[in-house]
């Protein structure tokens, strides 16, 4: 029996947990809970002590994610502590955890019962949403496998070799069951060859040596190391690698091959890697919002992205911005970015004319596939510094105070860096600008695809249009334009899965 898996219901957002681990089953620990490791926190579950890896995760993820947990009722501890039962990492090999591990004076013995089980990020990221230890389960193996061959895929320049990859992942996280013997993936859709061999490792063997060898390769982790600078793609990094450079010590050294985007990138690497929190992304709404009413009475803000669809964090802060009056907006922009510039509050930005405009044949661009890939609004990518916002902004009624421990325990310094980009769109556009911009990029994708195919409409950022009746639909809300789409509205919540 094939399970029926509509085009929508499949879900996108996938973290990029990029961990293959050999799963060590756990026997719980008889011992006394000892005092919290931060006494501002409650330890909810005594049996349970993490300690993260912080080779490849970097000190400022680990400090955010180190109270995250422990704002979740997680222990956290050093690797050296006895008391630890689950050490979660990011992008190391399981052979790398345990080198790392015994260089930090835990010895690691397989077959010692109670040695602490070696996890990936995301056990621990299912965990934090959960707000309880999630067991561990050999789907987090999987996911993360296929992830991971998504990636060297995207880096390799092999796009469809990389949505492959991230379907069969996506497919795999919907089921409504663990996926335990390779038979069950006959009914599913997606699933490639490609990735049916990995799982049939991973489940049999409990890692894939594929995976493995992708993750040990000087060029994959050189990549993903250069593609998280803001500003670099995979043709940069790429080429990086070839002309040799390895580390971000590197790029230091040759700091004139850089572009000015790139420098501030790598200057704030890992604020710009440090998950940036809903309070965060509030503190910055109130900026902009302000920003906008003292250019342009009557003008809206809307965050869009992740955070509208209930994330509880994001990679930047996404904002739409529209006025009423249609031609208002023009203009608008740049006196905002002006205003936020002579308050201190811009480390960086970019900004780009509207090029809709500009457009000669609407009709023959709107169905193209472009169109889809891309809009042409007047946008900015910034990177804010938080912590130097105006302080009668920060301080003021309603506006939530970024709080420091949320993201960096223990820094000194009070300031972080956070991308958010900022896009004005023409108020008839509005609707079409918001739905595209609220994401996730992999429902865009799906919808966009369904219209075209079901439908025979174009959709995209700016317009809807009706190929085979040559005409574009208007729309005064995102419900109307699933009103056209036949479709029954789906609010941004459901627009992560
Ligand atoms: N988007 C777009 N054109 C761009 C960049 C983004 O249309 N040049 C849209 C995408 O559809 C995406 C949404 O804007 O879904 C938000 O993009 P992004 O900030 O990259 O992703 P989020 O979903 O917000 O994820 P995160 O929370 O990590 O920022
Ligand atoms: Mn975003
Ligand atoms: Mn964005």
């Amino acid at each position: 029996m094939n399970h029926p898996v509509q085009i929508l219901d499949w879900p996108c957002s996938i973290k990029l947990a990029m961990m293959q681990l050999p799963v060590k089953k756990k026997h719980p620990r008889r011992q006394e809970p000892g005092p919290p490791a931060s006494l501002e926190f409650c330890v909810h579950f005594p049996e349970v002590v993490l300690c993260l890896v912080e080779k490849r995760m970097g000190a400022s993820r680990k400090a955010f994610l180190t109270t995250l947990a422990r704002q979740r009722g997680f222990c956290v501890e050093d690797a050296n502590s006895e008391r630890v039962t689950h050490v979660v990492s990011e992008g190391n090999s399981g052979d790398e955890v345990v080198e790392w591990l015994k260089k930090k004076g835990r010895h690691y013995i397989d077959a010692v019962a109670d040695c602490p089980a070696l996890l990936n990020i995301s056990w621990f990221t299912e965990s934090m949403s959960a707000e309880r230890p999630v067991p561990i389960e050999p789907r987090h193996y999987l996911l993360d496998a296929l992830q991971t061959m998504a990636e060297e895929a995207h880096f390799n320049g092999s796009e469809a070799r990389s949505l492959a990859f991230s379907r069969a992942a996506s497919v795999l996280k919907s089921l409504p069951w663990t996926v335990k013997r390779v038979q069950e993936l006959h009914s599913l859709p997606c699933i490639g060859e490609h990735s049916r061999r990995i799982v049939q490792e991973v489940l049999e063997d409990g890692a894939s040596a594929e995976v493995e060898r992708v993750q040990h390769s000087e060029r994959y982790q050189a990549m993903k190391l250069f593609t998280k600078i803001f500003g670099v793609g995979v043709k940069t990094a790429s080429r990086w690698y070839q002309e040799g450079l390895r580390t971000l010590a590197d790029l230091q050294v040759h700091h004139a091959k850089l572009s000015k985007e790139q420098q501030v990138g790598l200057l704030h690497y890992d604020d710009l890697n440090t998950p940036v929190e809903r309070s965060e992304a509030e503190a910055i709404g109130q900026v902009v919002r302000e920003a906008v009413e003292q250019c342009l009475p009557g003008a809206s803000v809307t965050l869009t992205g992740g955070f509208r669809r209930g994330k509880p964090t994001g990679h930047d802060v996404d904002f739409l911005v529209t006025h009423p009056t249609e031609g208002q907006e023009v203009g608008l922009l740049s006196k905002v970015i002006s205003w936020l510039d002579k308050q201190g509050c811009l480390l960086y930005y970019s900004s780009h004319r509207n090029t809709f405009l500009d457009l000669e044949d609407l009709e023959l661009w709107s169905s193209s596939s472009s169109a889809s890939m891309m809009d042409r609004f007047e946008r900015c990518f910034s990177i804010f510094c938080l912590g130097c916002l105006p302080g009668a902004l920060q301080r003021g009624a309603g506006a939530q105070k970024p709080s420091t421990a949320t993201w960096s325990p223990g820094a000194s310094r009070s300031w972080k860096a956070v991308r958010v980009d900022l896009v004005v769109s023409p108020y008839s556009q509005f609707p079409f600008a918001l739905l595209g911009w609220t994401g996730s990029r992999n429902f865009e994708r799906d919808l966009r695809r369904f219209s075209k195919h079901e439908k025979k409409m174009a959709l995209n950022s700016h317009t809807l249009y009706h190929v085979e009746q040559k005409i574009f639909l208007t729309a005064a809300s995102e419900e109307e334009i699933f009103q056209l789409l036949g479709l029954e509205y789906i609010p941004p919540e459901e627009r992560n899965a």
